[in-house]
């Protein structure tokens, strides 16, 4: 390949090897949502390892009561403003609801098309039973992560978006759907809140690396909801297991309504906001109007019409 072919600049890209490495020094990856261009610009410069485009861009971007509407033409949308911001970190396109239940070509297709829109990977929802679907998407040569614990797009089955791995049976039932992933090529696992012990157990006893969201601290890395600690999340859902580090939702609506304000009393747009022209060309635009001003007919009556 020629150099003009090769990569934008030297920022160095995470791969799943760096990921492994992470995990085997002991690290902590640091991993986020986003949808858009600028927050994945933001997230990258900061230094996030991963960023999901995650499904949940239903909620967050589109205002969907959950996640299951959105499609696969929404997602790829998002995910190529992602990876077109993020040069180094590793972006996962999450598959949506549809996208890989069907068949292993539907998967191998959708997975793919996350590819093409630049993505490094792609994540799928439950354990044992779409191992299958997996394997055929590892087999096609795509990274996979597995997501287990609280699956969103199995709400209905799971009655609402609850805890999951409270029991020991419970846990070992996850454990086997972890097992089952990582035996069909997943290079890593999600868990969805559970007990921290429950997710510790797990962990244990997987060799990739296993992150968590809700899923307490001893998980090889965190993911959270970009809204979530932004504060920019305009839904009801407040997720315990999530500090807010900042307040977007009351800095964004206070700037629109100085907005609204400077514009309403004629302070918006002032002098400095101006673009500049000779003072020839202003005198000749006042004297055009004020010539036809001067022409101006005088008003036309409108008849009165009788209804
Ligand atoms: O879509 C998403 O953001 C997710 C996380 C909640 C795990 O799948």
């Amino acid at each position: 390949m020629s150099e003009s072919c090769g990569p934008r600049t030297s920022v160095k890209k995470t791969t799943v090897t760096t990921l492994a490495s992470l995990k085997a020094r002991g690290e902590k990856a640091v991993f986020v949502t986003a949808y858009d261009y600028p927050t994945a610009v933001f997230a990258d410069r900061a230094g996030v390892d991963l960023i999901l485009v995650g499904d949940s861009a239903a909620m967050t971007m589109l205002g969907h009561p959950n996640t299951l509407a959105i499609t696969m033409t929404e997602m790829i949308v998002f995910a190529r403003a992602v990876a077109r911001g993020a040069l180094r970190a590793f972006v996962i396109g999450d598959l949506p609801f549809l996208s890989y239940q069907v068949s292993d070509e539907e998967a191998v297709r959708n997975a793919g098309a996350f590819l093409v829109a630049g993505c490094d990977a792609v994540k799928c929802e439950g354990g044992a039973r779409v191992a299958g679907r997996v394997r055929a998407m590892t087999d096609a040569g795509i990274a996979v992560m597995g997501h287990l614990g609280l699956t969103p797009q199995s709400l209905g089955q799971q009655g609402g978006y609850r805890v999951q791995g409270k029991t020991l049976a419970a846990v070992e039932l996850v454990l086997e759907d972890a097992l089952a992933l990582q035996a069909a090529g997943a290079f890593a696992i999600l868990l969805e809140a559970m007990p921290a012990e429950s997710a510790s157990f797990v962990r244990e006893r997987i060799d990739v690396p296993v992150y968590g969201i809700g899923a307490g601290p001893d998980v090889d890395g965190q993911l959270v909801i970009s809204h979530d600690i932004l504060g920019n999340f305009v839904g009801d859902i407040r997720p315990k297991f999530v500090s807010r580090f900042t307040n977007l939702d009351s800095i964004v609506t206070d700037a629109f309504s100085a907005y609204a304000s400077a514009v309403r009393s004629g302070d918006f747009p002032s002098r400095e906001h101006l673009y500049p022209i000779e003072p020839a060309e202003a005198a000749a635009i006042a004297a055009r109007k004020s010539a036809r001003h001067e022409r101006q007919p005088a008003p036309r009556r409108i008849p009165h019409v009788h209804l």
